[in-house]
């Protein structure tokens, strides 16, 4: 694993994607160009009508920011080939289309909030000449097929914008590169070179894992890992990447939503297996959020701004949790997020005479707790029944507290640190 990190992934643990393109005008999916086989002729219109006159890159930092996210991902290109950014290469971006060059509004924008800035560049390019007609394709059934691409001239195309990406907008923390298939890979990419001419540029980036040749982090996708993730037996850095709802660009008439709880659910689950996790959306053909995304990010910001020390800079713990619980564990801080709502005592294996206070972490109200501890366990009559030695037992108030997640904090005695 590359590690010329400072630790800012881990610590963020949460990232906003965006997944913004002439396939947001469709407003049905970012593959529709080739879902429904569309000529660049036909996929033109887009072009045409490109507009993102509300696209707010600092209404975006302020609303990931506000949602408890760390960093931000933004799609440079996406499979058809179309760039957000100028590129003395092509025509085909939103310079031309719109005099806006959005990967710098939106770098600048992030960074001017805090957040770390990465950027999505896809592998495949269904507009330029030198990229294969293959089964992804939107040409792939015309007859005019083109039978010659030039994957060298491609390659020297996509080294030479990804020199564009990390040389004019400042420094870039994160590369996502999408995706390697059966056909198409390390050497179709020329993946080795171009790594090369990213690590020459950005020697701290983290480069994900789809060029097909090993990065700094994995990517499981719309796919939540319960358990650290390894790659050759080792552990590996990784980043669960989910949707709002199926799709990454905007999809209008998709109401397939996650709700907040289980996004929030699946952010601990991610940061109890020592993972990220980075949630997409996609705005609408005009570039804003709507009302559903907003929604979301503003319950996920309700709960972060109550919960956060459970999650940034927090990892996984060696204490094992009890049913329907997950732990986060910040040094000498424990998290017990509740997954579900306890009937007044939740036992906690392995902690008697291991804390010394603990609170529920959205209004620091003390919880009170008995230890069954090992050598008295029979004659203390204070000790819940039917537990074993060293079970901590915390009694919870009645009704679950109206948050997204209830989180316990437990502050661990001083020793604990080195365990
Ligand atoms: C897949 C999809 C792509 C999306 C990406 C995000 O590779 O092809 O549309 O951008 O996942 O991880």
């Amino acid at each position: 694993m590359h590690t010329a990190s400072d630790g800012w992934f881990e610590t963020a643990r949460f990232g906003l994607f965006v997944h913004f393109g002439l396939y947001s005008l469709a407003a049905r999916h970012e593959w529709v160009r080739s879902r429904e086989a569309m000529s660049q002729a036909s996929y033109d219109r887009y072009l045409e009508r490109f507009d993102p006159d509300l696209f707010d890159a600092r209404e975006l930092a302020r609303a990931a920011r506000r949602a408890g996210m760390r960093y931000a991902v933004l799609t440079a290109k996406h499979h058809d080939g179309f760039c957000l950014f100028g590129s003395s290469l092509t025509d085909y971006t939103s310079v031309r289309a719109a005099g806006r060059d959005l990967v710098a509004e939106f770098t600048e924008a992030m960074r001017a909030e805090g957040l770390r800035v990465g950027l999505y560049y896809s592998l495949l390019d269904w507009h330029h000449p030198g990229f294969p007609v293959d089964e992804h394709h939107p040409l792939r059934d015309s007859p005019g097929r083109r039978e010659t691409a030039d994957l060298a001239d491609y390659r020297a195309y996509m080294r030479g914008q990804i020199r564009e990406l990390l040389t004019g907008y400042g420094e870039i923390d994160l590369l996502f590169f999408d995706f390697t298939y059966p056909g198409m890979g390390p050497e179709q990419w020329g993946a080795k070179e171009l790594m090369e001419t990213v690590r020459e540029l950005r020697p701290g980036i983290l480069v994900n894992d789809r060029l097909g040749i090993p990065g700094d982090y994995v990517t499981p996708e719309q796919y939540q890992p319960d358990r650290p993730l390894e790659r050759d037996g080792e552990p590996a850095r990784w980043e669960a990447c989910h949707t709002l709802n199926g799709s990454w660009g905007y999809d209008r008439d998709n109401h397939d939503y996650k709700d907040p709880a289980q996004l929030v659910r699946m952010l601990v689950q991610s940061v109890s297996c020592g993972g990220n996790m980075i949630l997409n959306v996609g705005p609408t053909g005009r570039g804003s959020l709507d009302r559903r995304a907003h929604g979301i990010l503003r319950d996920l910001g309700e709960w972060s701004a109550e919960h956060s020390r459970a999650v940034h800079g927090a990892g996984p713990s060696s204490f094992l949790p009890p049913a329907n619980a997950l732990y986060t564990q910040a040094g000498r801080r424990l998290y017990l997020h509740l997954l579900a709502w306890p009937p007044r005592h939740v036992h906690l294996p392995g902690l008697a005479g291991r804390v010394r206070h603990a609170q529920l972490l959205h209004d620091g109200s003390e919880i009170a707790f008995q230890q069954v501890d090992g050598a008295r366990h029979e004659h203390n009559n204070l000790a819940p029944p039917g537990q074993p030695p060293g079970t901590l037992t915390l009694t919870l108030p009645t009704s679950r507290p109206d948050v997204l997640l209830p989180v316990v904090e437990l502050f661990l005695d001083d020793e604990e640190l080195s365990t």
